[in-house]
């Protein structure tokens, strides 16, 4: 199965969306296989948002980033990458259709809530910038037959 990322970002704190958020996921199905609460660094966000460095909204992206602490969560499940991708929605909160994450809870381009993995290759990497391999845990959903079919598992 897939694993990705998915940081709730300080507008998602500050605004007490932590819980509602983390429940889509849930009762989606995906699996959460490692949460924590960090204090993120200019150091890590160079380097997660390399792509984005000749930006002009770089540093207040930065500066948001760091004005209060993230959650960074692992989600498991098929398909997992593209499937909470989709769940959250345009960049633009503004643009987001109603019904993602992004559409029913932001106004913003930047206070958007969740950042989401957006390749399987760059959920590795993520996963590993953000998560020790001793804070993911492996362990069986009890209602694992009942999320897929057993031709999908
Ligand atoms: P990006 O990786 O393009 O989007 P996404 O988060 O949907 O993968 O951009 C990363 C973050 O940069 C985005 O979540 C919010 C911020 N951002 C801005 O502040 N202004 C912008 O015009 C864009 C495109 C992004």
């Amino acid at each position: 199965m897939e694993k990705t990322l998915v940081l709730l970002k300080p507008c998602t704190l500050q605004r007490g969306l932590v819980g509602e958020v983390i429940s889509r996921f849930e009762k989606r199905g995906l699996r959460l296989a490692g949460m924590k609460m960090m204090q993120l660094t200019d150091e890590i966000l160079n380097e997660h948002y390399a792509h984005l460095r000749e930006k002009p909204f770089f540093q207040i992206l930065k500066d948001s980033m760091m004005s209060t602490p993230v959650i960074a969560c692992c989600l498991e499940g098929i398909d997992a990458v593209n499937t909470v991708r989709a769940m959250s929605g345009a960049t633009n909160g503004r643009n987001a259709v109603p019904g993602t994450i992004r559409g029913d809870y932001c106004m913003s381009n930047q206070q958007n809530i969740v950042h989401t993995s957006d390749s399987l290759e760059n959920a590795a990497i993520e996963l590993a910038r953000f998560f020790k391999p001793e804070e993911l845990f492996d362990y069986t959903p009890s209602n694992l037959h009942y999320l897929y079919a057993l031709d999908e598992l």
